[in-house]
């Protein structure tokens, strides 16, 4: 997700879960042809399994950078057939390559011939007002042809005229059958779902019906929603018991940031959910976003911020 799964984001969920598979930003191709290579590549090796996604449509381009996201050690690369934002739609790319199923199995083609990685593709159910399920279905079929095993489907058309991106994220209507049906008239295809998913229940009710999950806002908002999708979906330990355990592993990056002469409140932005839904959670958050404090070691933040925290719970306990 732009803006929030950069690297240290992904390195703060990987404290979280082990196995779930972690995406980065969407990157351009002509971001990463013409611009910083390491900048937009670089990631630490605690992150694997870790998922490039492009956004781009020349084949040629993309095969690029799929080259790149093998060199770099990337897991995954994925095409972003799914973003509406205006900026995305006159780069002709993003959600409005799903007019043009061809020339995304055109791309895909490319990108498999360039890479050993798994090419995948993030895409919407529709565009604008096509809510025909055949639309989907005959886009899948196109890109499937060229070889793309697996589909990520965020189960809401993308308007793409007089929405903003955010309201492409929450006004055209959620419709997960159409991904049940996907899997079922593709049964030898992995279709994984994502929109509006939040707790791990509903995660298990579409795992009965569909191969994946993806969630983003809640994991970004919500971290410790993932505590235990290790132990629940990975049969394997969950890598953190508790939150403290978490700020723990988490300020010694910080350190290390911080060491570095990197500012460490780049990373902590997105650490900041951690304690949501326990008593002094605002407290702690207001001290970590505090600018005042942002000079100093995230070792004395930390304390501030936990004696806030534990202040306001032996308040609420008085
Ligand atoms: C801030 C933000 C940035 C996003 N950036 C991307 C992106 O770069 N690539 C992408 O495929 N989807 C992007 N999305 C969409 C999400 O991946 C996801 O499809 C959408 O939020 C619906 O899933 P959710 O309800 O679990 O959040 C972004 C969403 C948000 C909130």
């Amino acid at each position: 997700m732009m803006d929030w799964t950069d690297r240290h984001c992904r390195y703060f969920h990987r404290l979280i879960t082990r196995h779930a598979l972690l995406y980065t930003e969407m990157v351009t191709t002509g971001a990463l042809i013409h611009g910083d290579q390491p900048r937009h590549l670089d990631f630490n090796s605690e992150e694997h399994p870790v998922a490039l996604q492009l956004g781009g449509s020349e084949p040629e381009d993309l095969a690029t950078c799929a080259r790149l996201a093998e060199r770099w050690g990337y897991d995954e690369v994925n095409l972003n057939c799914g973003c509406p934002s205006e900026r995305v739609q006159r780069g002709a790319f993003g959600a409005c390559l799903m007019a043009e199923p061809q020339l995304v199995a055109d791309c895909v083609k490319a990108m498999r011939d360039a890479t050993r990685l798994p090419v995948t593709v993030k895409h919407r159910i529709g565009i604008d007002k096509i809510e025909r399920y055949e639309f989907v279905r005959d886009f899948v079929g196109t890109v499937a042809a060229a070889g793309c095993e697996v589909f990520i489907v965020h189960a809401r058309n993308a308007w793409l005229q007089g929405l903003s991106p955010k309201e492409n994220r929450e006004i055209p209507p959620l419709r997960y059958e159409l991904v049940a049906q996907l899997k079922r008239d593709f049964p030898q295809l992995t279709i994984a779902l994502n929109g509006g998913i939040k707790t791990p229940d509903q995660i298990a009710e579409q795992l009965a019906l569909v191969d994946g999950v993806m969630v983003g806002r809640e994991a970004y908002h919500e971290p410790w929603s993932m505590a235990q999708w290790d132990s629940r979906f990975f049969g394997a330990p969950d890598p953190a018991t508790s939150r403290e355990q978490v700020e723990d592993a988490w300020l010694a990056y910080l350190d290390r940031l911080h060491a570095a002469g990197t500012p460490w409140s780049h990373a902590m932005r997105h650490a900041l959910g951690l304690w949501n839904g326990t008593p002094g959670s605002r407290r702690w958050r207001q001290i970590w976003s505090d600018h005042r404090l942002k000079t100093l070691a995230p070792r004395e933040v930390a304390r501030q911020a936990t004696e806030a925290r534990l202040g306001a719970v032996v308040r609420q306990a008085a």
